[in-house]
């Protein structure tokens, strides 16, 4: 399991820690209205999205990982090639809806940090959605094992991903029960050896 701040060694009791203080995170950052502040599509909204979730958790919290990762057969950007996808991935257009989901499908095999990147990613990619369309995700139209499916998929091809996300839309963009939707999106899989992000060496 992952070293923390809090001290503990229980991965069950981590994962409950992880989920209570990064959604009184999100809470704030969106009350608070830094959210707002942040430019869309930019790996440096990304990165701060996940320092304020994670701060209080874990030291590597916006930084890039410094480890190769990988879930299922999927190994996301090997950490000598991360800083040059990120620039990459920062250049690609995000005026269309297919444009902003392909931005995102290669932000998720990017997979910046150690752990944290689908709760950061959501967030990120419904500012992209609400500046460039004004409208956002509304996670509880997207079922759970879907998404999943959907995103091992798209690395390969992302019309699943698209097709799931576009009939989830909606233009309730300042609505704060919406938003916390996608911090309440995780699928509960850590304890599934399957799901879990594994490091490579
Ligand atoms: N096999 C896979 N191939 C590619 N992407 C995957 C795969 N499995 C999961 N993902 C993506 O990785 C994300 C999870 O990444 P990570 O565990 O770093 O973030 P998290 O915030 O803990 O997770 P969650 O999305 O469950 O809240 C998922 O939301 C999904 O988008
Ligand atoms: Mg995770």
């Amino acid at each position: 399991m992952l070293q923390n701040k809090l001290g503990i060694t229980n991965a069950a009791e981590l994962a409950r820690a992880e989920e209570k203080i990064s959604k009184k995170k999100a809470i704030e950052l969106f009350e608070s209205g830094y959210l707002d502040s942040l430019r869309p599509g930019t790996y440096m909204a990304l990165a701060e999205i996940h320092k304020y979730l994670f701060e209080e958790i874990y030291d590597f919290a916006g930084k890039l990982r410094d480890v190769n990762i990988a879930k299922g057969n999927f190994r996301f950007a090997p950490v000598m090639y991360l800083k040059a996808a990120l620039d990459n991935i920062e250049k690609m257009p995000q005026s269309t809806f297919d444009e902003i989901i392909g931005k995102y499908v290669e932000m998720n095999v990017a997979h910046p940090f150690r752990e944290g990147n689908g709760r950061s990613a959501r967030i990120w990619l419904d500012l992209m959605l609400k500046k460039e369309l004004n409208v956002v995700v509304d996670w509880s139209k997207v079922d759970k094992e879907d998404y999943l499916m959907a995103m091992e998929r798209s690395p390969v091809k992302d019309i699943e991903i698209k097709h799931l996300l576009k009939q989830a839309l909606t233009g309730q963009v300042h609505d704060r029960d919406i938003y916390m939707k996608g911090i309440d999106h995780s699928y509960y899989y850590e304890g599934y050896a399957v799901y879990r992000t594994k490091e490579l060496n």
